[in-house]
């Protein structure tokens, strides 16, 4: 994947039927938990949402993920603070955020389309996530990706910014 391939990678919230073969999946997941974690502690965990009744479960408990209702496949990613470095939460994100990255640029690769939903830290979907899916204390729910086969293609683009680049010092 070159770096022009990068910028070609939106978020697709709309999705044809088409399932997602288990093969495609085990090489996101496989790609996800690739990703760079705080000495290696790998706190990421995914639950994979498959049936409708579970996606419209996700989908009530996070306004900006109606589109999970008709996405063939919904994942939510945690990671568990009993692992993570120092047992910290800011190393738990830094860690969980890489491998959720991982995930959409090797579902991108595939021809595969997503979306992140954010969850962490809004208390409300935090806490109607761990209650609907069954999640223990020590699991935090930080997103979710809603992902199929993609029915919109937007354009790559570009959000260069020079001004955001400093070089030497502030
Ligand atoms: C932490 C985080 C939370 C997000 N939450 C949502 C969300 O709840 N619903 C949604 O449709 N998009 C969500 N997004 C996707 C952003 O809106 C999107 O990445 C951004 O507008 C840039 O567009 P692009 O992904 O097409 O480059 C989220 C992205 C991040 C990183």
């Amino acid at each position: 994947m070159t770096p022009a391939d990068l910028l070609a990678r939106r978020s697709i919230r709309k999705y044809t039927d088409e399932p997602i073969h288990a093969d495609q999946l085990r090489a996101a997941l496989e790609a996800a938990m690739a990703a760079p974690s705080a000495m290696h502690c790998d706190p990421w965990r995914f639950i994979i949402i498959q049936s409708q009744t579970d996606r419209d479960r996700l989908a009530d408990a996070l306004p900006y993920g109606q589109m999970l209702r008709h996405a063939p496949m919904g994942i939510i990613v945690c990671g568990d603070i009993s692992v993570a470095h120092r047992n910290q939460l800011s190393y738990l994100l830094q860690d969980v955020s890489a491998a959720i990255q991982n995930l959409l640029l090797a579902l991108h690769a595939q021809g595969l389309g997503a979306v992140w939903l954010g969850i962490h830290p809004n208390d409300d979907r935090v806490d109607a996530v761990k209650q609907a899916f069954g999640l223990p204390e020590n699991i935090i729910p930080v997103s979710a990706i809603a992902l199929g086969h993609p029915a919109e293609h937007p354009e790559a683009r570009t959000r260069f910014k020079e001004a955001y680049v400093h070089y030497n010092q502030w």
